[in-house]
């Protein structure tokens, strides 16, 4: 589907954004390995995180949907053993169902085959492989790329593992292995990254020990069924943020928003950069922090980020990119090389799509130099590629609310992986 867009003078009024996708995905997989029955208010009803409900109820979790509710009775921790085949798991394009799944079937006596589509079928697995195999789990992969094959045991080892990169979905799988494992498992990583399995491990009960950026987890007999809430995804109300500091004259009201602190770099940078944005009515809803967001338009000032502020806002940087166009001087993003392998190549896609529209925008091998236009200049409306990537058509859309002319970005609906209803927001707060 190609969407048609055109400049808009203001955003104003007050939304909601679709619930965290990374905590649909978790609660979905805990609830499922727990005892008893786990209700999941206002879950993200997306692409991705239905594939995570799919797979788990191929392992007898029995979960049921009412409206935005998903209501789940758990398998427990070991599943009942599949006789005549191994498990066909049908990832689509979400690498946190083909990456943290795993660590749990790892701990099964079980086989499983995972594939996906042509986009996650480029991403890299052996980075679960590697923790998880020497566990004493077996794989087989295309050269680390799927379909992998997923053999699990009985008897996991427990490891020490030190990672070099900063990633939640590496961490989460080891962690969920830990579950299943005969002693404490230990992981550690150079910054921290989001850090929703550790807090959501503890709601079910697990012994979780963190420590800096190291996170110890002990083997459990059973895990227990939790009512928990999901609040809205600050990777979604990212591109609302943006639109309403780039377009002069807004005012934009974003209620209940995680903001968790190992996601929320962006709000801390846009600060650095002179955005009117405030954070009211903060609260705690399951372990999580959660606040209603005001956005101002803004006068912004151009600034650097680098590694050690990276994993807090990764699926941000497209969002920020756009951004740092508007701004006065010239910005640096460095550190965030993952882009390359997210559901596009993120970086190529910025440069090319930018530059289309205008912008002074140089690739580097793990980021951006972008010469911001301060304000001044506005970008003119063309046809766009969203490459079939989420954070990539939405970006673009954003950015063409401050195009002359018409803007055409291909591929729009791909916006479902992430947020269903995104044109329909949008729609009610442009005018
Ligand atoms: C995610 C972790 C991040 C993020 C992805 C979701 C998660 O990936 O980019 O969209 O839910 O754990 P990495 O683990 O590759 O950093």
């Amino acid at each position: 589907m190609n969407i048609k867009l055109k400049r808009i003078n203001s955003i104003s009024g007050v939304i909601e954004v679709p619930s965290d996708k990374s905590i649909t995905h978790r609660a979905v997989m805990l609830a499922s390995i727990a005892r008893g029955n786990s209700i999941v208010r206002n879950y993200l009803q997306s692409d991705d995180c239905n594939r995570t409900i799919e797979a788990f109820r191929q392992f007898g979790a029995k979960i049921t949907i009412d409206k935005g509710t998903l209501f789940i009775e758990g398998a427990g921790l070991k599943f009942a053993k599949r006789k005549s085949s191994r498990y066909n798991i049908y990832a689509g394009n979400s690498g946190t169902t083909a990456r943290l799944f795993p660590g749990i079937l790892v701990g099964q006596d079980s086989e499983a085959i995972v594939t996906g589509d042509s986009s996650l079928s480029k991403r890299p697995m052996q980075r679960i492989i590697d923790p998880l195999s020497k566990m004493g789990a077996k794989f087989e992969s295309a050269k680390g790329f799927l379909p992998l094959i997923v053999k699990g045991t009985s008897h996991l080892k427990a490891i020490s593992y030190i990672n070099t990169k900063s990633t939640g979905q590496v961490k989460s799988a080891v962690l969920f292995a830990g579950l299943y494992a005969d002693g404490i498992t230990t992981y550690s990583e150079p910054i921290k990254s989001r850090d929703h399995s550790e807090r959501m491990l503890r709601t079910f009960g697990a012994d979780v020990r963190v420590c800096g950026n190291i996170v110890n987890i002990s083997p459990v007999e059973k895990l227990i069924a939790q009512d928990i809430s999901v609040p809205g995804d600050i990777s979604s109300a990212a591109f609302f943020i943006v639109a309403a500091l780039i377009v002069t004259g807004s005012n934009l009201t974003i209620k209940n928003v995680g903001v968790n602190p190992t996601r929320d770099g962006l709000i801390e940078i846009l600060k650095q950069m002179g955005a009117d944005i405030t954070l009211t009515n903060m609260r705690e809803i399951s372990h999580e922090p959660v606040c209603d967001i005001v956005v101002k338009y803004s006068k912004l000032k151009a600034v650097n980020i680098d590694a050690s502020v990276v994993p807090r806002m990764i699926d941000e940087i497209p969002i920020f990119a756009l951004v740092a166009t508007q701004a006065e001087g010239i910005t640096k993003i460095s550190g965030a090389k993952e882009l390359r392998i997210k559901e596009s190549d993120r970086i190529s896609a910025v440069v090319s799509q930018f530059r289309k529209l205008g912008a002074e925008i140089e690739a580097l091998e793990d980021g951006f130099v972008i010469s911001g236009f301060g304000g001044a200049h506005h970008f003119t409306g063309t046809v766009l590629d969203s490459f079939e990537d989420h954070r990539i058509a939405m970006t673009l859309t954003i950015a063409s609310l401050i195009a002359r002319g018409e803007t055409v970005i291909k591929g729009s609906h791909c916006v479902n992986i992430s947020f269903p209803g995104f044109y329909e927001v949008l729609k009610a707060i442009c005018k």
